[in-house]
Protein backbone atom coordinates (compact mmCIF):
# COMPACT_ATOMS: atom_id res chain seq x y z
CA UNK A 1 0.00 0.00 0.00
CA UNK A 2 1.45 3.39 -0.66
CA UNK A 3 2.17 4.41 2.87
CA UNK A 4 3.51 1.11 3.55
CA UNK A 5 6.58 1.55 5.95
CA UNK A 6 8.47 -1.55 7.18
CA UNK A 7 10.33 1.48 9.57
CA UNK A 8 7.22 1.09 11.65
CA UNK A 9 8.61 -2.45 13.61
CA UNK A 10 7.83 -2.57 17.03
CA UNK A 11 10.69 -4.79 17.68
CA UNK A 12 12.46 -3.43 20.72
CA UNK A 13 14.71 -4.88 22.99
CA UNK A 14 13.65 -7.43 25.31
CA UNK A 15 10.67 -8.12 23.28
CA UNK A 16 11.56 -12.08 23.36
CA UNK A 17 10.25 -11.82 27.12
CA UNK A 18 6.90 -10.19 26.10
CA UNK A 19 6.01 -12.82 23.44
CA UNK A 20 7.32 -15.70 25.74
CA UNK A 21 5.28 -14.21 29.06
CA UNK A 22 2.44 -14.17 26.49
CA UNK A 23 2.40 -17.41 24.95
CA UNK A 24 1.75 -18.82 28.19
CA UNK A 25 -0.99 -16.83 29.21
CA UNK A 26 -2.77 -17.36 25.52
CA UNK A 27 -2.98 -21.31 26.28
CA UNK A 28 -4.00 -20.51 29.67
CA UNK A 29 -6.60 -18.48 28.69
CA UNK A 30 -7.42 -21.13 25.91
CA UNK A 31 -7.41 -23.47 28.59
CA UNK A 32 -9.94 -21.42 30.73
CA UNK A 33 -12.12 -20.44 28.33
CA UNK A 34 -12.65 -24.37 26.86
CA UNK A 35 -16.12 -25.87 27.93
CA UNK A 36 -15.78 -29.04 29.49
CA UNK A 37 -17.05 -30.66 26.21
CA UNK A 38 -14.72 -29.38 23.88
CA UNK A 39 -16.25 -25.74 22.56
CA UNK A 40 -13.77 -23.49 22.63
CA UNK A 41 -16.31 -19.83 22.77
CA UNK A 42 -14.24 -17.59 20.25
CA UNK A 43 -14.69 -14.37 21.98
CA UNK A 44 -16.29 -15.09 25.62
CA UNK A 45 -16.59 -11.17 26.24
CA UNK A 46 -18.00 -9.96 22.37
CA UNK A 47 -21.63 -10.01 22.37
CA UNK A 48 -22.04 -11.32 18.77
CA UNK A 49 -19.59 -13.99 19.32
CA UNK A 50 -19.64 -15.18 23.35
CA UNK A 51 -21.58 -18.54 23.32
CA UNK A 52 -20.47 -19.49 20.08
CA UNK A 53 -18.04 -22.17 18.47
CA UNK A 54 -17.12 -22.08 14.96
CA UNK A 55 -15.26 -24.69 13.06
CA UNK A 56 -12.77 -22.39 11.30
CA UNK A 57 -11.69 -20.72 15.01
CA UNK A 58 -11.81 -23.44 16.87
CA UNK A 59 -9.25 -25.91 14.54
CA UNK A 60 -6.66 -23.47 14.10
CA UNK A 61 -7.07 -23.01 18.22
CA UNK A 62 -6.96 -26.68 18.64
CA UNK A 63 -3.78 -26.90 16.12
CA UNK A 64 -1.79 -24.47 18.32
CA UNK A 65 -2.80 -26.24 21.49
CA UNK A 66 -0.96 -29.52 19.37
CA UNK A 67 1.74 -27.56 19.00
CA UNK A 68 1.80 -26.76 22.54
CA UNK A 69 1.69 -29.94 23.30
CA UNK A 70 -2.01 -29.43 25.06
CA UNK A 71 -3.31 -32.70 23.51
CA UNK A 72 -6.35 -33.68 25.62
CA UNK A 73 -7.30 -29.96 25.17
CA UNK A 74 -6.98 -30.45 21.14
CA UNK A 75 -8.76 -33.83 21.24
CA UNK A 76 -11.60 -32.35 23.67
CA UNK A 77 -11.96 -29.64 20.37
CA UNK A 78 -11.90 -33.08 18.35
CA UNK A 79 -14.86 -34.73 20.31
CA UNK A 80 -16.74 -31.32 20.06
CA UNK A 81 -16.88 -31.27 16.55
CA UNK A 82 -17.21 -34.98 15.66
CA UNK A 83 -20.37 -34.83 18.16
CA UNK A 84 -21.63 -31.97 16.18
CA UNK A 85 -21.49 -33.61 13.08
CA UNK A 86 -22.31 -37.79 14.46
CA UNK A 87 -25.58 -36.66 16.00
CA UNK A 88 -26.09 -35.07 12.22
CA UNK A 89 -25.43 -37.63 10.37
CA UNK A 90 -29.50 -38.53 9.31
CA UNK A 91 -29.18 -34.73 7.76
CA UNK A 92 -25.15 -35.05 6.50
CA UNK A 93 -26.50 -38.02 4.66
CA UNK A 94 -29.17 -36.55 3.06
CA UNK A 95 -27.60 -33.40 1.86
CA UNK A 96 -25.03 -35.80 0.28
CA UNK A 97 -27.52 -38.16 -1.71
CA UNK A 98 -29.71 -34.92 -2.67
CA UNK A 99 -26.32 -33.35 -4.22
CA UNK A 100 -25.52 -36.51 -6.17
CA UNK A 101 -29.03 -36.95 -7.46
CA UNK A 102 -28.42 -33.20 -8.34
CA UNK A 103 -31.19 -31.97 -5.95
CA UNK A 104 -28.49 -29.64 -4.11
CA UNK A 105 -30.23 -28.65 -1.03
CA UNK A 106 -30.58 -24.95 0.01
CA UNK A 107 -28.14 -22.97 1.93
CA UNK A 108 -29.95 -22.67 4.20
CA UNK A 109 -30.39 -26.22 4.33
CA UNK A 110 -26.26 -27.23 4.92
CA UNK A 111 -24.13 -27.24 7.80
CA UNK A 112 -23.82 -23.61 9.66
CA UNK A 113 -20.36 -22.18 10.30
CA UNK A 114 -20.57 -22.17 13.62
CA UNK A 115 -23.03 -23.65 16.88
CA UNK A 116 -23.82 -22.80 20.89
CA UNK A 117 -21.37 -24.11 23.10
CA UNK A 118 -23.01 -27.48 23.95
CA UNK A 119 -23.30 -28.12 20.04
CA UNK A 120 -26.77 -26.71 18.95
CA UNK A 121 -27.68 -24.62 16.86
CA UNK A 122 -28.12 -21.05 17.93
CA UNK A 123 -31.17 -18.95 17.21
CA UNK A 124 -29.39 -15.78 16.17
CA UNK A 125 -29.28 -14.55 12.45
CA UNK A 126 -26.12 -15.80 10.77
CA UNK A 127 -23.77 -15.71 7.60
CA UNK A 128 -24.31 -19.54 7.94
CA UNK A 129 -23.51 -21.76 5.06
CA UNK A 130 -19.35 -21.81 4.93
CA UNK A 131 -17.25 -24.77 3.66
CA UNK A 132 -13.83 -24.02 4.94
CA UNK A 133 -13.93 -24.69 8.73
CA UNK A 134 -14.98 -28.33 7.91
CA UNK A 135 -11.82 -28.46 5.65
CA UNK A 136 -9.79 -27.05 8.64
CA UNK A 137 -11.45 -29.58 10.93
CA UNK A 138 -9.76 -32.70 8.70
CA UNK A 139 -6.26 -30.58 8.13
CA UNK A 140 -5.85 -30.04 11.87
CA UNK A 141 -6.91 -33.51 13.03
CA UNK A 142 -4.40 -35.06 10.37
CA UNK A 143 -1.72 -32.53 11.71
CA UNK A 144 -2.46 -33.96 15.17
CA UNK A 145 -2.36 -37.03 14.82
CA UNK A 146 0.72 -37.26 12.31
CA UNK A 147 2.67 -34.87 14.92
CA UNK A 148 2.22 -36.49 18.59
CA UNK A 149 1.20 -40.34 16.84
CA UNK A 150 -2.05 -40.20 17.63
CA UNK A 151 -4.97 -42.49 16.88
CA UNK A 152 -7.59 -41.24 14.85
CA UNK A 153 -10.23 -44.01 14.91
CA UNK A 154 -12.12 -42.20 17.61
CA UNK A 155 -13.21 -39.68 15.19
CA UNK A 156 -13.76 -41.79 11.97
CA UNK A 157 -17.48 -42.17 11.45
CA UNK A 158 -17.37 -38.08 12.20
CA UNK A 159 -14.57 -37.83 9.52
CA UNK A 160 -16.30 -39.72 7.14
CA UNK A 161 -19.36 -37.96 7.11
CA UNK A 162 -16.77 -34.41 6.73
CA UNK A 163 -15.45 -36.25 3.28
CA UNK A 164 -18.30 -37.30 2.20
CA UNK A 165 -20.02 -33.56 2.75
CA UNK A 166 -16.98 -32.04 1.32
CA UNK A 167 -17.06 -33.97 -1.75
CA UNK A 168 -20.51 -33.41 -2.89
CA UNK A 169 -20.57 -29.83 -1.90
CA UNK A 170 -17.37 -28.46 -2.85
CA UNK A 171 -18.03 -26.86 -6.26
CA UNK A 172 -21.14 -24.49 -4.51
CA UNK A 173 -20.58 -20.41 -3.76
CA UNK A 174 -20.26 -19.88 0.09
CA UNK A 175 -19.81 -17.48 2.51
CA UNK A 176 -16.17 -16.95 3.53
CA UNK A 177 -13.73 -16.77 6.00
CA UNK A 178 -15.07 -13.32 6.75
CA UNK A 179 -18.76 -14.80 6.42
CA UNK A 180 -19.18 -12.72 3.81
CA UNK A 181 -19.01 -12.28 -0.70
CA UNK A 182 -21.51 -15.78 -0.72
CA UNK A 183 -22.31 -15.61 -4.49
CA UNK A 184 -18.51 -16.75 -4.78
CA UNK A 185 -16.44 -19.47 -4.76
CA UNK A 186 -13.83 -18.71 -2.39
CA UNK A 187 -9.91 -19.64 -3.16
CA UNK A 188 -8.97 -20.00 0.12
CA UNK A 189 -12.06 -21.81 1.41
CA UNK A 190 -11.05 -24.08 -1.65
CA UNK A 191 -7.32 -24.44 -0.11
CA UNK A 192 -9.22 -25.44 3.06
CA UNK A 193 -10.76 -28.60 1.62
CA UNK A 194 -8.07 -29.61 -0.42
CA UNK A 195 -5.59 -29.04 2.59
CA UNK A 196 -7.73 -30.91 4.95
CA UNK A 197 -8.97 -33.61 2.28
CA UNK A 198 -5.51 -34.54 1.06
CA UNK A 199 -3.96 -34.72 4.60
CA UNK A 200 -6.56 -36.76 6.11
CA UNK A 201 -6.25 -39.29 2.68
CA UNK A 202 -2.64 -39.94 4.19
CA UNK A 203 -2.96 -40.80 7.90
CA UNK A 204 -4.04 -44.29 7.21
CA UNK A 205 -6.70 -44.27 9.94
CA UNK A 206 -9.66 -44.13 7.46
CA UNK A 207 -11.37 -46.98 5.40
CA UNK A 208 -9.80 -47.02 1.46
CA UNK A 209 -12.92 -46.02 0.19
CA UNK A 210 -12.88 -42.86 2.15
CA UNK A 211 -9.77 -42.10 1.83
CA UNK A 212 -9.84 -42.13 -2.26
CA UNK A 213 -12.47 -40.24 -2.33
CA UNK A 214 -10.93 -37.99 0.06
CA UNK A 215 -7.91 -37.74 -2.49
CA UNK A 216 -9.60 -37.78 -5.66
CA UNK A 217 -11.88 -34.71 -4.41
CA UNK A 218 -8.75 -32.87 -3.04
CA UNK A 219 -7.23 -33.39 -6.59
CA UNK A 220 -10.36 -31.79 -8.68
CA UNK A 221 -10.04 -28.66 -6.16
CA UNK A 222 -6.37 -28.36 -7.12
CA UNK A 223 -6.69 -28.82 -10.62
CA UNK A 224 -9.35 -25.90 -10.51
CA UNK A 225 -7.39 -23.80 -8.31
CA UNK A 226 -4.37 -24.24 -10.44
CA UNK A 227 -6.80 -22.80 -13.48
CA UNK A 228 -9.00 -20.29 -12.31
CA UNK A 229 -7.90 -19.45 -8.94
CA UNK A 230 -4.51 -17.76 -9.41
CA UNK A 231 -3.81 -14.66 -11.81
CA UNK A 232 -0.59 -12.20 -11.88
CA UNK A 233 1.52 -15.15 -10.06
CA UNK A 234 -0.73 -15.15 -6.87
CA UNK A 235 -3.72 -16.64 -5.57
CA UNK A 236 -7.14 -14.66 -5.59
CA UNK A 237 -9.83 -13.95 -3.69
CA UNK A 238 -12.43 -15.83 -5.08
CA UNK A 239 -12.44 -17.37 -8.61
CA UNK A 240 -12.38 -15.26 -11.80
CA UNK A 241 -11.23 -11.36 -9.80
CA UNK A 242 -7.68 -10.14 -9.26
CA UNK A 243 -7.68 -8.97 -5.63
CA UNK A 244 -5.99 -10.97 -2.89
CA UNK A 245 -7.55 -11.61 0.72
CA UNK A 246 -4.85 -12.47 3.61
CA UNK A 247 -6.53 -15.58 4.09
CA UNK A 248 -4.75 -17.33 1.32
CA UNK A 249 -1.53 -17.02 3.86
CA UNK A 250 -2.96 -19.68 5.24
CA UNK A 251 -2.84 -22.00 2.19
CA UNK A 252 0.97 -21.62 2.66
CA UNK A 253 1.70 -22.21 5.92
CA UNK A 254 0.40 -23.95 8.30
CA UNK A 255 -1.79 -25.43 6.15
CA UNK A 256 0.89 -26.06 3.34
CA UNK A 257 -1.55 -26.15 0.40
CA UNK A 258 0.78 -24.37 -1.90
CA UNK A 259 4.22 -25.71 -2.21
CA UNK A 260 6.54 -23.57 -0.91
CA UNK A 261 9.33 -21.86 -2.75
CA UNK A 262 7.22 -21.68 -5.70
CA UNK A 263 6.40 -18.63 -7.98
CA UNK A 264 2.88 -18.85 -6.52
CA UNK A 265 3.75 -19.00 -2.96
CA UNK A 266 6.50 -16.21 -3.40
CA UNK A 267 4.08 -14.13 -5.56
CA UNK A 268 0.87 -14.73 -2.85
CA UNK A 269 3.18 -13.35 0.19
CA UNK A 270 4.56 -10.22 -2.04
CA UNK A 271 1.28 -9.19 -3.08
CA UNK A 272 -0.55 -10.02 0.56
CA UNK A 273 2.74 -7.89 1.48
CA UNK A 274 2.10 -4.94 -1.06
CA UNK A 275 -1.79 -4.47 -1.23
CA UNK A 276 -3.09 -5.95 2.35
CA UNK A 277 0.28 -4.39 5.13
CA UNK A 278 0.70 -1.59 6.47
CA UNK A 279 3.84 -1.36 8.60
CA UNK A 280 3.23 -5.17 10.05
CA UNK A 281 -0.42 -4.75 10.69
CA UNK A 282 -2.14 -6.61 8.39
CA UNK A 283 -6.02 -5.85 6.28
CA UNK A 284 -8.38 -8.68 5.46
CA UNK A 285 -8.88 -7.24 1.75
CA UNK A 286 -8.68 -4.16 0.70
CA UNK A 287 -12.80 -3.27 0.05
CA UNK A 288 -13.08 -4.57 4.28
CA UNK A 289 -15.45 -2.02 6.00
CA UNK A 290 -16.12 -4.56 9.24
CA UNK A 291 -14.93 -2.44 12.25
CA UNK A 292 -13.57 0.53 9.64
CA UNK A 293 -11.39 -2.31 8.12
CA UNK A 294 -8.08 -2.29 10.84
CA UNK A 295 -5.54 -4.70 11.04
CA UNK A 296 -5.96 -8.31 12.00
CA UNK A 297 -3.21 -9.64 14.31
CA UNK A 298 -3.84 -13.10 13.82
CA UNK A 299 -3.61 -11.89 10.34
CA UNK A 300 0.37 -10.58 10.86
CA UNK A 301 0.42 -13.88 12.54
CA UNK A 302 -0.25 -15.74 9.40
CA UNK A 303 1.94 -13.74 7.32
CA UNK A 304 4.83 -14.62 9.83
CA UNK A 305 3.88 -18.19 9.37
CA UNK A 306 3.95 -18.09 5.90
CA UNK A 307 7.82 -15.98 6.10
CA UNK A 308 8.66 -18.27 8.69
CA UNK A 309 8.17 -21.15 6.17
CA UNK A 310 9.60 -19.12 3.12
CA UNK A 311 12.71 -19.00 5.27
CA UNK A 312 12.01 -14.89 5.95
CA UNK A 313 12.62 -15.61 10.18
CA UNK A 314 13.51 -11.61 10.22
CA UNK A 315 10.47 -10.73 8.84
CA UNK A 316 8.33 -13.05 10.70
CA UNK A 317 10.00 -11.40 14.01
CA UNK A 318 8.68 -8.56 13.19
CA UNK A 319 5.35 -9.18 12.46
CA UNK A 320 4.97 -11.42 16.19
CA UNK A 321 6.52 -8.45 17.54
CA UNK A 322 3.96 -6.36 16.06
CA UNK A 323 1.29 -8.92 17.11
CA UNK A 324 2.33 -8.54 20.74
CA UNK A 325 2.02 -4.88 20.74
CA UNK A 326 -1.50 -5.01 19.81
CA UNK A 327 -1.98 -6.71 22.94
CA UNK A 328 -4.51 -4.82 25.70
CA UNK A 329 -4.52 -5.22 29.72
CA UNK A 330 -3.83 -8.52 30.52
CA UNK A 331 -2.13 -9.27 27.46
CA UNK A 332 -5.45 -9.79 25.46
CA UNK A 333 -5.23 -9.76 21.90
CA UNK A 334 -7.82 -8.32 19.85
CA UNK A 335 -9.55 -9.42 16.85
CA UNK A 336 -8.62 -6.21 15.36
CA UNK A 337 -6.50 -3.17 15.84
CA UNK A 338 -8.33 0.30 14.43
CA UNK A 339 -5.29 1.66 12.80
CA UNK A 340 -4.91 2.34 9.39
CA UNK A 341 -8.57 1.85 8.87
CA UNK A 342 -9.79 1.29 5.28
CA UNK A 343 -12.87 3.04 5.73
CA UNK A 344 -13.30 4.66 8.79
CA UNK A 345 -16.92 5.63 8.47
CA UNK A 346 -18.23 2.49 9.25
CA UNK A 347 -16.32 2.02 12.80
CA UNK A 348 -19.07 3.96 14.94
CA UNK A 349 -21.80 2.12 13.06
CA UNK A 350 -20.57 -1.17 14.09
CA UNK A 351 -19.50 -0.18 17.85
CA UNK A 352 -23.25 1.44 17.62
CA UNK A 353 -24.37 -2.14 16.54
CA UNK A 354 -22.52 -4.34 18.25
CA UNK A 355 -20.13 -2.62 20.83
CA UNK A 356 -16.66 -2.11 20.46
CA UNK A 357 -14.89 -5.13 18.10
CA UNK A 358 -13.83 -8.26 19.78
CA UNK A 359 -11.21 -8.73 22.59
CA UNK A 360 -9.92 -10.75 23.98
CA UNK A 361 -9.79 -12.99 20.79
CA UNK A 362 -9.33 -16.99 20.95
CA UNK A 363 -8.09 -17.44 17.44
CA UNK A 364 -5.83 -14.20 17.46
CA UNK A 365 -4.27 -15.63 20.76
CA UNK A 366 -3.71 -18.92 18.93
CA UNK A 367 -2.01 -17.85 15.77
CA UNK A 368 0.05 -15.72 18.18
CA UNK A 369 1.27 -18.92 19.99
CA UNK A 370 1.61 -20.93 17.15
CA UNK A 371 3.73 -18.63 15.38
CA UNK A 372 5.70 -18.34 18.46
CA UNK A 373 6.41 -22.33 18.43
CA UNK A 374 6.84 -22.02 14.67
CA UNK A 375 10.20 -19.32 15.22
CA UNK A 376 11.30 -21.49 18.01
CA UNK A 377 10.91 -18.65 20.22
CA UNK A 378 11.79 -19.37 24.01
CA UNK A 379 8.45 -19.80 26.23
CA UNK A 380 6.82 -21.93 29.03
CA UNK A 381 3.74 -23.46 28.04
CA UNK A 382 1.47 -24.67 31.05
CA UNK A 383 1.50 -28.27 32.84
CA UNK A 384 -0.53 -30.39 30.05
CA UNK A 385 -3.72 -32.38 31.14
CA UNK A 386 -2.94 -35.99 31.43
CA UNK A 387 -4.07 -37.75 27.71
CA UNK A 388 -5.46 -40.97 27.62
CA UNK A 389 -2.92 -43.76 26.26
CA UNK A 390 -3.57 -44.08 22.79
CA UNK A 391 -4.98 -48.17 22.96
CA UNK A 392 -7.58 -46.41 25.06
CA UNK A 393 -8.65 -43.91 22.27
CA UNK A 394 -9.86 -46.70 19.98
CA UNK A 395 -13.60 -47.46 19.69
C1 LIG B 1 -14.75 -13.34 11.30
C2 LIG B 1 -14.69 -14.83 11.17
C3 LIG B 1 -14.57 -15.49 12.54
C4 LIG B 1 -15.63 -14.97 13.49
C5 LIG B 1 -15.40 -15.47 14.91
C6 LIG B 1 -15.86 -12.97 12.25
O1 LIG B 1 -15.91 -11.60 12.35
O2 LIG B 1 -14.99 -12.74 10.04
O3 LIG B 1 -13.59 -15.22 10.41
O4 LIG B 1 -14.69 -16.87 12.39
O5 LIG B 1 -15.60 -13.58 13.50
O6 LIG B 1 -14.14 -15.15 15.36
Amino acid sequence: MTDKSKTESTKTPGMAADVSAMVKSGIELILEQQDPGGAYPASPSFSAYAGYCWFRDGSFIADAMSAAGQIESAERFFDWCSNVLTSRAARIQHIVSESLAGRPPADENMLPTRFTIDGAEGNDEWWDFQLDGYGTWLWALAEHSARHGRPLERWSNSITLTIDYLSASWQRPCYDWWEESAQHVHVSTLGCLAAGLEKISHTGWIEQPSADLAGSTAEQIRRLVQQDGARENHLTKWLGTTAVDASLLALIAPMNFLALHTPLANGTIAAIEEQLTVGNGVHRYLADTYYGGGQWPLLSCFLGLAHTAAGNQGRAHELLNWAASAARENEELPEQVQAHLLAPDHLQPWIERWGPSASPLLWSHAMFVRLAIALDMPHVTPDPSPVPAAKENAQ
